[in-house]
């Protein structure tokens, strides 16, 4: 990655994306009326950065929901969606799928276990390819 360290202590570097996605990003935050690109992108790290750092301590019991949306191109996306799940059967209550297009599904997977282990299954799931995201809602039973 290339990295620049400007004398007012910000760095710059540079990041490849889909157009259509920084096309999305744009729209998001004129809407949100923000000045500019630079300072949506330092709250979007933020809020990337907070969901990751949960108010709970790893080891604590929580439930809610992990919700994914991914797309069927990839023939084996499903199968391996499938696979992580069962991986984590023992924090998994149920799993309910929506088709919403004719490629595209959302899961919501209901959950109840330790947050290490919530969070390492959201982790699996959107880091597949094809996932598209993955979003949590969780909290204490
Ligand atoms: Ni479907």
């Amino acid at each position: 990655m290339n990295e620049e360290q400007s004398t007012t202590g910000v760095i710059r570097f540079s990041v490849s994306l889909p157009p259509k996605l920084v096309k999305e990003f744009d729209e998001v935050w004129k809407e949100k009326g923000y000045d500019n690109r630079s300072r949506a992108a330092h709250d979007a790290f933020r809020n990337f950065i907070s969901e990751h750092k949960w108010a709970f301590s790893l080891t604590e019991e929580v439930v809610g929901i992990i919700v994914v949306v991914y797309y069927l191109d990839k023939p084996s996306l499903l199968n391996r969606i499938v696979e992580v799940q069962h991986s984590f059967e023992g924090i998994i209550s149920s799993t309910m799928h929506i088709h919403l297009t004719r490629n595209k599904c959302l899961e919501i997977v209901a959950v109840k276990g330790k947050a290490k282990d919530v969070r390492e299954l959201g982790e699996k799931l959107s880091t597949l390819k094809g996932v598209k995201e993955t979003k949590f809602a969780v909290t204490t039973p």
